[in-house]
């Protein structure tokens, strides 16, 4: 019986190490949005952002850059408040939303079954990471 305590412990220590970490470590590379989000995010990405942008713009050096560790909710935040540059905040969220799943795309992220919520509060628990074959060299990651 004197031993049986300690190890209860080192259970429970375990187990509430295991569901924060697991809160924490939803990333892009889990398949967060569909394919049919992708898909309809282009043509939104066509008609309301490829007069200033080209794909260049949101993939690769300026992408890791500027969003690689920081949650979804702020990229989603960025383009729907300042985004498109000369008619900031005329987007629908359902619009920033499926824009944003066509970005992660461009970034060679995963499809998934569910789909990516138009809410920023969810998005704030999906952080941006690249998937190994985008990431650059090893000593970038
Ligand atoms: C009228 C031109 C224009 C349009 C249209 C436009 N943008 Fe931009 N965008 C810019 C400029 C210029 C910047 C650089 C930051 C700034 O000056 O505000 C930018 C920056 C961005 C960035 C940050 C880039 C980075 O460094 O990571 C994102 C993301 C973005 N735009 C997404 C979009 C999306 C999505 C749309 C379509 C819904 C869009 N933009 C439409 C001009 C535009």
């Amino acid at each position: 019986m004197r031993c049986f305590r300690p190890i209860v412990i080192a259970a429970a220590l375990t187990l509430t190490a295991h569901t924060s970490a697991a809160q924490n470590t939803r990333s892009t590379r889990d398949g967060v949005f569909t394919h049919e989000q992708a898909v309809a995010g282009k043509d939104i990405y066509l008609g309301f952002c490829q007069s200033c942008h080209t794909a260049i713009s949101h993939t690769g050096a300026p992408f890791k850059e500027h969003w690689v560790g920081k949650p979804l909710s702020d990229l989603y935040n960025y383009i729907i408040t300042l985004m498109p540059k000369s008619a900031p905040g005329t987007l629908e969220p359902e619009q920033a939303n499926i824009v944003l799943a066509y970005i992660l795309k461009l970034n060679g992220m995963p499809e998934g079954n569910e789909p990516l919520p138009a809410d920023a509060a969810p998005l704030k628990q999906i952080r941006i990471e690249l998937t190994a074959s985008h990431a650059g060299p090893p000593h970038d990651r």
